[in-house]
């Protein structure tokens, strides 16, 4: 497959970090056993690849904006392009030595994302995706899955944590989710579920709460892969709402009828008494 330069820079950048945090994992290992636990080093690691991929991104594109989960937002002089980066999608399988985490690019031109990179450095594997040139992994055509029946679906979610996001609501929601789909998956890293969706690994998958690091490139990347990607009530607000829902046209639709039902239970009086 033969990319844009630009996605080529990208790529570089995320195999540069990604090794970084693949030499940093084994520390992470090391350090589990210790009384201090591996936090510190961890924080370390994260600037590190982020750092990493600033200077590889910049040689290139000094003129770009870029938006950065740990250094935030640089204005560019060019003002139609901004990377949007997350160093360490999924930091607390890497804090606990779980090899499923990613470095992510997404390049937008003009408020679009046109190009995602999202790479797994544990297992080497690379998603691309750039606009009007389709999905791949490891330089292989990936599509969305093809199944049609909610019986058959393995579907990834994210999980509220206490004192963060609505645990009620999300009870309801993963009650309809068990109720409907073969299987519910929650892997801890935002740009991997999106790109396992594009690859066909999982039917579909939803979360609340997220910043646009972490869904940037996977967008691109179920999009190009023949899938559809919005926010929970089937609109494109998916950074303003901090939310997504992907998966196939079927798996898509169905999920977000789905949630808007576990919604509505969720605020019907009587469920609460029975929840709470
Ligand atoms: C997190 C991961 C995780 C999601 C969290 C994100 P981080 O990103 O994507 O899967 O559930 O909400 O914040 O903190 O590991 O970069
Ligand atoms: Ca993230
Ligand atoms: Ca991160």
């Amino acid at each position: 497959m033969l990319h844009s330069a630009i996605v080529n820079v990208m790529i570089k950048a995320v195999h540069r970090a990604g090794r970084s945090l693949k030499r940093d994992l084994g520390e992470v290992e090391q350090l589990q056993v210790s009384v201090k636990g591996p936090g510190n080093f961890v924080t370390a690691a994260d600037r590190r690849a982020e750092e990493i991929v600033r200077e590889e991104l910049g040689k290139a594109r000094p003129d770009y904006g870029f938006l950065g989960e740990e250094g935030g937002a640089r204005a560019g002089t060019d003002k139609t392009h901004r990377f949007i980066v997350d160093p360490l999608d999924g930091t607390t399988n890497f804090l606990h030595g779980i090899p499923h985490f990613a470095v992510s690019i997404a390049l937008e031109r003009g408020g679009a994302i046109v190009a995602g990179v999202t790479y797994n450095p544990a297992n080497d594997e690379l998603f691309v995706a750039e606009r009007g040139k389709g999905a791949f992994l490891n330089n292989q055509r990936i599509r969305v899955a093809a199944r049609r029946r909610l019986g058959d679906a393995i579907v990834g979610c994210g999980l509220p944590h206490y004192g963060r996001g609505d645990l009620r609501l999300s009870r309801y929601e993963i009650a309809a989710a068990q109720r409907n789909f073969a299987g519910l998956r929650r892997y801890g890293s935002a740009t991997l579920d999106l790109a396992w969706v594009a690859a066909g690994r999982l039917d579909a998958y939803w979360e609340r709460d997220l910043s646009p690091w972490d869904m940037a490139a996977g967008i691109l990347l179920v999009r190009e892969a023949g899938g559809y990607a919005s926010d929970l009530e089937g609109g494109e607000a998916i950074f303003a709402k901090a939310q997504i829902a992907a998966g196939n046209e079927t798996m898509h639709r169905e999920l977000i009828r789905l949630l808007r039902e576990a919604g509505k239970e969720a605020a019907a009086p009587t469920a609460i008494a029975e929840a709470e």
